[in-house]
């Protein structure tokens, strides 16, 4: 296994980063594969007999993890290449991934779908609450009894049993929130149901056609994937394929904000800006200048930026998952900035790191104020969640001094090598251990 991989998965060993605030962020970085379109599209992959080739998968932990809980089902998972796998689900016979993965990683509940689709059941240890709040799975549930299972919970796990033995059976599903998760797992099970479903109030993300996309490739016949009503029109046998990852709109959303902080000029290529509107419109709103091709965003910064409101909303909307970033960022801008976060319960977890560094934040209820302008000052600061740790690397690039960034294992959960991207962008980052105390080297900008 790889010293990435072994890093990334193993629990903190201790490690922190140290980022010396102040440096100009300048040149060209390409994004990586979506994190939170490979791991469902990887959970396909239960649903049919033989090898799938997926490309433009990123290198993090959550995909590493989302590979052993796909052996821990018996598929064959292997690296083709830095970025590809190749994944033969022909021997899958455990109907219920490992619970200690599961309880690592939320999107593990993604193998409900294909597993009920395939075998008739699935039984998931319940993924928990995590730091953005308790993060339940009823509507994946909804789903999949809309669709002829039967449920059977305890304080444990879930398991889920077709009621006719032979396949899911198409109907019509009203989704009281448009859940990426639920739509995805509904999207997989229907797949293979027999007659044709109707999902209502369906999330909308890139993501989401991303693997409607696999799907039809596969040989399902999904209408209208990226609207709030899907049509799947079910069928008997699905096969494999070769299918290539849309980029990271969240990871490229990061980059921008970061580039924004420290008032650089970065060009992001491998990109899909229609994916980034809503981001782009509001970074444009802070004074940044903007320009983009079909692949490719250009991000110009000022030294001054202009402080901007951000309500999150489900795609097309603004992304809870830009959200902790965006709220670093406006730490700089001068005036105030109300943050509304409409998604998750948790999501202001950054603001107590950042108030460390001195930020100026006020949170009521999922309500956040905050007034920029004042000079952060690096501190130590422990990273809470993923995109929190984003958020805290961002505010050191431009806080006085240097920042050390512990709680790595969130980090690399939802980043592919963060450091060497930021590096060759002139950030002046480092990974140190504890243990040994000694910099692997302050890279040269
Ligand atoms: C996906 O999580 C993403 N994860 C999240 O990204 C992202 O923040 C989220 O969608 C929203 O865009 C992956 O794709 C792997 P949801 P998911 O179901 O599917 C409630 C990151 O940082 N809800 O749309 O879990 C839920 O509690 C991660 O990359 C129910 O009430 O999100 C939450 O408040 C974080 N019942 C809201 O809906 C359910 O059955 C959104 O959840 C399911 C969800």
């Amino acid at each position: 296994m790889s010293n990435l991989a072994r890093r990334s998965i193993m629990p903190d060993t201790g490690n922190y980063l140290t980022i010396e605030g102040g440096h100009r962020l300048s040149g060209e970085i390409g994004i990586s594969g979506a994190k939170n379109s490979c791991l469902p599209i990887l959970a396909a992959t239960l649903l049919v007999k033989g090898a799938c080739h997926i490309e433009n998968v990123p290198r993090l932990s959550d995909i590493f993890n989302m590979a052993k809980v796909l052996r821990s089902l018996g598929a064959t998972v292997n690296w083709t290449g830095r970025h590809s796998l190749s994944i033969d689900t022909s021997n899958v016979s455990c109907l219920e991934p490992d619970p200690v993965l599961v309880q690592k990683m939320r999107a593990s509940v993604l193998v409900l779908g294909p597993l009920f689709a395939r075998f008739g059941q699935a039984m998931i240890p319940l993924p928990g609450g995590c730091s953005l709040g308790k993060r339940p799975i009823d509507l994946h549930l909804l789903g999949m009894e809309s669709l002829g299972g039967f449920v059977a919970e305890n304080d444990e796990a879930v398991t889920v049993k077709l009621t006719n033995g032979r396949r899911p059976v198409g109907t019509t599903i009203n989704l009281n929130f448009p859940s990426v998760g639920a739509t995805e797992n509904i999207l997989m099970a229907s797949a293979l149901a027999e007659g044709t479903t109707i999902l209502n109030n369906a999330a909308r993300e890139p993501e989401i056609i991303d693997l409607a996309n696999l799907l039809n490739k596969m040989g399902a016949k999904i209408v209208d994937a990226g609207e709030s009503t899907i049509i799947i029109v079910g069928t008997s046998e699905l096969r494999p394929v070769s299918h290539r990852v849309i980029p990271d709109r969240i990871e490229a959303g990061t980059y921008i904000a970061a580039t924004a902080i420290t008032a650089g000029k970065v060009t992001l290529t491998d990109v899909c800006t229609d994916h980034l509107t809503s981001l782009l419109q509001r970074i444009s709103s802070t004074g940044c200048k903007i320009t983009t091709e079909i692949d490719k965003i250009t991000i110009d910064a000022p030294d001054v930026l202009r402080s901007t409101d951000v309500r999150t909303q489900p795609y097309p909307g603004f992304p809870t998952d830009v959200q902790p970033q965006y709220m670093a960022l406006m730490t700089r801008a001068s005036g105030e900035s109300i943050f509304v976060e409409k998604i998750f319960e948790r999501r202001f977890l950054a603001a107590d790191e950042l108030r460390r560094m001195g930020a100026d934040i006020r949170v009521i209820d999922n309500c956040a104020l905050v007034n920029g302008g004042r000079k952060l000052t690096g501190c130590e600061v422990n990273a809470p969640d993923i995109r929190a740790a984003a958020a805290l690397l961002i505010a050191g690039l431009w806080a006085d001094g240097s920042t050390r960034l512990k709680g790595l294992g969130h980090l690399y959960r939802g980043y592919e090598d963060p450091v060497g991207k930021l590096s060759a962008l002139g950030a002046r980052i480092a990974e140190n251990n504890f243990v040994t105390d000694t910099a692997t080297g302050i890279s040269q900008g």
